[in-house]
């Protein structure tokens, strides 16, 4: 990152271009509006999840195909948010629309073992080095089950998750992110705190959080922990933080982690739910080279279909092969899900798709950083393979107090707008990346950065 003093930006002239940009979205999506008044006589709160809220009205999606949508107003878009990070093949992909339609006419679903799942826990166990795989049917089964199946083999109850991290909606991990600011505790012994009501108390405390990107934090608190009687009995984490914008890890960060979870005898997870698949063929274990215990998948292994899955070392999941664990769902496995997850495998997400999607994010990255230098804005890009993100800071971000600190939440909020408005469709919320898919072309790269280049002449006009 090139050293510079940037602009202070003119508050003011942030809301004035907010208030101009959200009337336009507004005006623009009116049928969207529709959709939200009727959707609130039957879905509580007008949308089937929560994560899909937004002020005044959701955007309600037609279709897509390839790297556009097209939102029920009938305004077509490129689709950078791209289903929370899970479509990198781009929508409608022929391949595997044709694998789905076939199996669709042979029976969807028995609960009795096919032969995909044998193929795609083979190709799975290629990619990641792990030799033993189950199913499940979102990321959030996959988390939970690989923490129950840490604690079975460990035979401890205790866990330990990154600070700000997400890693799906069950009560496990529901901890210590989202959370009130300022009621988070010291780094050295943050509070467990739960995210939203419903989730107890006595569960929580369970789930204890630790800084990214520090490892003799995450040290000394299995120390503190192991003191007390509760040493842990995994480490759940992404191996780059996904949820914060993307925040990388710093060299040797995750070797640490590595290293002091084995001298502990502690279970490393790495929930791969978002950068499987998507930042390289075997996700951040091939791109970091660490190794865990466990991973977990789901997004885009499924090609837009439902499934996830859990890939662990044989002593870690001698528990499932034992039957001392019952890691079963109806849908594990699902014929649908499995026919989807061959064809993206095989024949979709291949050595060429991967460079494409490089080729692509550094376009986008040195498009973006260019904007940056040339308007002397507070901020800078940050992006691997699929993934990436302008971050408005103005010191690097690298876990969540220094999000918490840097980021400048109404420059994300405007840069959205000014997307939406300029045929860019990007995920809502200021915690979120873009995620390209292998259907993006540099023209569809170059309209994102072309936005973003408006919003920077305007906010310094
Ligand atoms: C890292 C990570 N883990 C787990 C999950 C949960 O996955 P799902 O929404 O499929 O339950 C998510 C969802 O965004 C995630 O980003």
């Amino acid at each position: 990152m090139a050293v510079r003093t940037p602009i202070e930006l003119d508050r003011g002239r942030i809301a004035e271009l907010t208030a101009r940009e959200a009337k336009v979205l507004d005006a623009n999506t009116a049928a969207s509006g529709v959709m939200y008044a009727r959707a609130n006589h039957v879905l509580s709160g007008g949308v089937a999840s929560s994560y899909q809220l937004r002020d005044p009205w959701p955007i309600y999606l037609e279709r897509g195909a390839g790297s556009q949508v097209w939102d029920v107003d009938g305004t077509q878009m490129i689709d950078f948010h791209n289903g929370f990070g899970s479509m990198v093949q781009g929508h409608a992909h022929p391949v595997i629309t044709q694998a789905v339609t076939e199996r669709m006419s042979q029976g969807t679903h028995f609960a009795a073992p096919t032969e995909d799942a044998i193929v795609v826990a083979e190709e799975l166990q290629r990619r990641w080095n792990l030799p033993q795989w189950r199913y499940t049917n979102s990321g959030s089964e996959a988390t939970m089950d690989a923490i129950r199946i840490a604690r079975a083999a460990t035979g401890r109850d205790t866990i330990i998750k990154i600070f700000g991290s997400y890693h799906g909606h069950h009560d496990y991990v529901m901890v210590s992110i989202g959370v009130d600011y300022a009621s988070i505790g010291d780094r050295e012994n943050y509070a467990s705190l739960p995210y939203g009501s419903g989730i107890p108390q006595a569960v929580s405390d369970m789930t204890i959080a630790v800084p990214f990107n520090d490892a003799p934090a995450m040290e000394r608190r299995i120390e503190r922990l192991a003191a007390e009687g509760r040493l842990p009995a995994c480490v759940i984490m992404e191996a780059a933080m996904m949820n914060l914008g993307v925040v990388l890890p710093e060299p040797g960060y995750l070797e640490a982690v590595r290293a002091i979870t084995k001298k502990h005898g502690i279970i490393l997870i790495f929930d791969e739910v978002k950068t499987g698949m998507t930042i390289a063929a075997g996700g951040a274990v091939e791109k970091f080279g660490v190794l865990p215990d466990m991973v977990t998948l789901a997004k885009a292994l499924g090609g837009g279909l439902p499934i996830g899955a859990i890939g662990g070392t044989d002593e870690a999941m001698e528990s499932v092969r034992n039957g001392a664990v019952y890691q079963v769902g109806t849908y594990n496995g699902n014929p649908l899900g499995m026919a989807a997850a061959r064809a993206n495998l095989l024949e979709v997400m291949t050595p060429a798709a991967y460079a494409h999607l490089d080729q692509l994010n550094d376009f986008m990255l040195d498009g973006c950083s260019a904007v940056l230098e040339k308007y002397n804005l507070p901020g800078y890009t940050v992006g691997i393979s699929s993934k990436g993100c302008v971050t408005f800071a103005k010191d690097p971000i690298v876990d969540y107090e220094s999000f918490k600190a840097q980021q400048d939440g109404e420059l994300c909020d405007l840069a959205w707008l000014y997307n939406m408005n300029r045929g860019v469709f990007m995920t809502p919320g200021r915690e979120e990346e873009w995620t390209l898919s292998i259907q993006h072309s540099l023209e569809d790269c170059d309209r994102f950065v072309s936005a973003f280049e408006e919003m920077a002449a305007d906010l310094t006009a």
